[in-house]
């Protein structure tokens, strides 16, 4: 069997463009859920159940609040949430 080099896996996702912490991470779903941005999450989670707030329709303490809030209804992990509210407070 062919020994996996790192640095043609790296070579490999510079081709592909594939994000090397794709393969540092070593879990491609669970890599591509990390790669997503919090208006990513934001359109796929927060409107599952209501119409989204527009980002300006809170206050970035509001949004904090909201954002705990949230999680737990949307079953969201902290770093998903995080990033929401990042976004959300335009950050
Ligand atoms: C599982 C369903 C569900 C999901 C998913 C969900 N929400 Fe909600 N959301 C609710 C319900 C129910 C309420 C109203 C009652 C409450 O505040 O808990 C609400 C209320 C809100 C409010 C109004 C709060 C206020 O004080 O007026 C905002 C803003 C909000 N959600 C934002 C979000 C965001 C951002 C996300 C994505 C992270 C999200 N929601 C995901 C169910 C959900």
């Amino acid at each position: 069997m062919k020994k996996i080099n790192i640095k043609n896996l790296i070579v490999a996702c510079l081709l592909f463009s594939i994000p090397v912490s794709t393969i540092i991470s070593g879990c491609a779903a669970s890599a591509k859920v990390a790669a997503k941005t919090g208006s990513q999450l934001w359109s796929e989670n927060c409107r599952r159940c209501h119409n989204t707030p527009p980002a300006t329709a809170f206050s970035a303490d509001q949004w904090e609040t909201i954002g705990l809030h949230m999680q737990s209804r949307a079953l969201l992990t902290e770093t998903e949430k995080n990033k929401i509210v990042q976004f959300l407070k335009g950050e």
